[in-house]
């Protein structure tokens, strides 16, 4: 384990070494680049601009819950709009890795565009080291290609900074609290969004469906949570698949899509098992996802298969 304080010192000494004149940093939210941002800041001041992407891949609400917590964690930040580009750039795209390699590179050429308004060459990330390891690093195969990795094409003139790249989880939590980022609850979100828990087409459509699923699974299993009616999970949320089976609307017959629940236990979401969860909690995301998307989703699944074999998300 790290010395959080001699981490930081040593941290903005190589920052302000590696970037002689400004950065941009992509910021995201999750603790690892709020933290980078935050080491980014103190090493180089007004010379560093922190960039959060609103791609319209994220969940419901969630531009107003990461500012929030850049807001309570001093960091100055700015939000890109940015979701035709993103739409546009999955348009017609089905194939899992060929959806997280078009995120990866829409987001370059965000950078790209917004690092020359800014007069730089400097990206920092906040990768850490699980995510170049489970990127084909030096200890394991291609899982999946993590968008924050190796995203960088070989044309593009940007140069990444990675402040964080050989520390664990901990011990970035460690840092993070050191600098004063409060403590967040939250359960890790993957980097290419929602556009990776929508199987098939990734339209603002679908999307949008995957975003009402999504706020049922994270309502409804928060409320368990905070009745004691079960312990907190690792990650639970809303899968949209593509598959048309018949359901009920009044007196008609329609079809619509359905949605998959997955809740699971993990300790470092290297494996993970399926949670044993109470039949109501099912009953009432059922129904109110069936509900909210009536006619547009008409059967809800739950997702009792553990990692492996399975990933935890879908794609
Ligand atoms: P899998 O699905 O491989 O996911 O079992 C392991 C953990 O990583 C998260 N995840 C990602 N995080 N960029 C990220 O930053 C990504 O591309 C990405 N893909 C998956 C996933 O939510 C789980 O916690």
């Amino acid at each position: 384990m790290i010395d959080p304080e001699k981490f930081v010192g040593e941290a903005v000494g190589r920052l302000r070494e590696e970037v002689p004149g400004r950065a941009i940093i992509a910021a995201s939210g999750g603790i690892d680049s709020t933290t980078a941002a935050l080491l980014a800041e103190r090493a180089l001041g007004d010379r560093v601009r922190a960039l959060f992407v609103d791609h319209g891949l994220l969940r419901a609400g969630e531009v107003g819950r990461v500012s929030e917590f850049f807001r309570a964690s001093g960091l100055r930040f700015e939000v890109l709009h940015v979701a035709d580009r993103f739409f546009a750039s999955l348009s017609g795209v089905t194939d899992p890795e060929e959806k997280r390699r078009r995120v990866g590179e829409a987001f370059i050429r965000v950078f790209e565009a917004e690092a020359d308004r800014f007069g730089t060459d400097r990206l920092i990330q906040g990768t850490i080291a699980p995510d170049w390891i489970e990127s084909g690093g030096a200890l394991r195969d291609t899982i999946k290609t993590h968008h924050n990795v190796g995203g960088v094409p070989a044309d593009s003139k940007l140069r990444l900074v990675e402040p964080l790249r050989d520390l664990y989880k901990d011990e970035v939590r460690a840092v993070a609290r050191h600098l004063g980022i409060p403590e967040a609850d939250r359960q890790p979100f993957p980097g290419p969004g929602l556009a990776v828990r929508v199987v098939g087409a990734v339209t603002p459509e679908r999307v949008r469906r995957a975003q009402v699923a999504n706020a049922v699974v994270e309502e409804e299993v928060e409320r368990a949570v905070a009745a004691g009616t079960i312990g907190r999970p690792w990650q639970y949320f809303a899968v949209l698949l593509p598959v048309r089976s018949v359901g009920v609307l009044g007196d008609n017959r329609v079809h619509g899509e359905a949605v998959s629940v997955r809740i699971v236990e993990s300790v470092d979401a290297m494996t993970a098992t399926a949670m044993e969860v109470p039949r109501s909690l099912l009953a009432r995301i059922s129904e109110r996802v069936t509900r909210e998307l009536s006619g547009e989703v008409v059967r809800v699944l739950y997702d009792v298969t553990d990692k492996p074999p399975a990933t935890i998300e879908w794609e």
